[in-house]
């Protein structure tokens, strides 16, 4: 099925004028007297993301009556912790664009981009620690290291067919989901308080997050990069092996098995995934993944029923269909 392209708009429209405050709350952030620093701000700048991270504290925040002044900052937080990882993860994947424009690493090189992530996660935190209370700084601190965790585990478990679905699960959500457990908790509980519903707004962006990384890596081997908008294919070509692929390989025999392990490790192969697509039935693991993230998304929306029904109540169902339907 084909997503509807105002689909995200209309997702996020009942905190369009919060998402405005925490673009100029970036905005103010991230300029710096540094000549160099200014141009890759620019260039980071010219085509924005989603923003999902950052509407989710928003929406989270509107949807548990729990919205204060300082939940702009939070999602400005949130979002710049979260383009950190990305400009880092575009060194690790060795990506050349992201959001339709050249990765850091692509543009500038490796060593820059490290620099650049790690000056975007010491802006982030130096923000988080003007806020009144410290439970911005607590969860998203611990929010990155498992981030880091995650993707350390990741490349420890290169071209390994036969992970088992609960790892490959523990990664995706170590990486992703991490960082919207915790948009959503923060949005629903900051500055304090209110522990039982952070705990189950952070549930459910934990399995919405942990779903779009289960479609992200379905979208990394059927999309185009036209579509997706990002380097796509890069998966098979850094040897991390996806549920899709994972569901393939346990049902193939051993012939087809090596083929599989054949389209990931052969040297000077150019297109990967289309070795990989003759190698076996993606389809079939496409379907299987989809279900999963399907199923992550109903649990994900049946906690929402403890929240008042109202329009972000509504938006944050929304986006789990969003979540499921994407193609970038
Ligand atoms: C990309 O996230 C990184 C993953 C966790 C797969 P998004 O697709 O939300 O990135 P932007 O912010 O919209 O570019
Ligand atoms: C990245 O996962 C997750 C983080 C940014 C921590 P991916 O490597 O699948 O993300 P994309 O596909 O490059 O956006
Ligand atoms: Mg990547
Ligand atoms: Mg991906």
């Amino acid at each position: 099925m084909n997503p509807d392209p105002q689909q995200l708009q209309r997702v996020i429209a009942p905190v369009q004028d919060g998402l405005e405050r925490m673009r100029n709350v970036i905005a103010l952030q991230l300029a710096d007297a540094s000549p160099a620093v200014r141009d890759m701000v620019e260039h980071v700048g010219r085509f924005q993301g989603k923003q999902m991270r950052g509407a989710l504290v928003l929406l989270c925040g509107d949807a548990s009556s729990n919205s204060t002044d300082e939940h702009a900052s939070i999602a400005a937080v949130v979002e710049m912790i979260h383009l950190a990882t990305l400009v880092h993860d575009d060194v690790l994947d060795g990506a050349k664009v992201r959001r339709r424009v050249a990765c850091v690493n692509e543009r500038w090189d490796n060593q820059v981009a490290v620099l650049f992530g790690d000056y975007l996660y010491a802006r982030a935190f130096a923000l988080s620690t003007d806020l009144s209370s410290r439970l911005c700084s607590r969860v998203l601190a611990e929010a990155t290291r498992r981030i880091c965790i995650g993707e350390i585990e990741q490349a420890a478990s290169r071209y390994d067919f036969e992970m088992r679905q609960e790892r490959y699960e523990w990664i995706a959500g170590a990486k992703t989901a991490t960082l919207y457990a915790a948009a959503c908790e923060l949005g629903a509980r900051y500055p304090g308080g209110h522990e039982s519903m952070g705990a189950n707004m952070r549930q459910f962006g934990y399995e919405l997050g942990l779903a779009f990384q289960i479609i992200d890596d379905c979208i990394d081997l059927t999309a185009s990069a036209e579509q997706a908008g990002k380097s796509v294919g890069t998966d098979v070509a850094d040897g991390k092996v996806t549920l899709p692929v994972l569901w393939a390989y346990a049902r193939a025999d051993e012939a087809h098995r090596a083929a599989i392990r054949d389209a990931y490790t052969l040297e000077g192969i150019e297109d990967r995934v289309a070795r990989l697509r003759a190698a076996c039935d993606l389809a079939g693991g496409v379907e299987y993944a989809r279900a999963r993230a399907r199923e992550l998304l109903n649990s994900a929306v049946a906690r929402l029923a403890t929240l008042p029904a109202g329009p972000s109540r509504a938006s944050l169902e929304d986006m789990a269909g969003f979540v499921l339907e994407r193609n970038h």
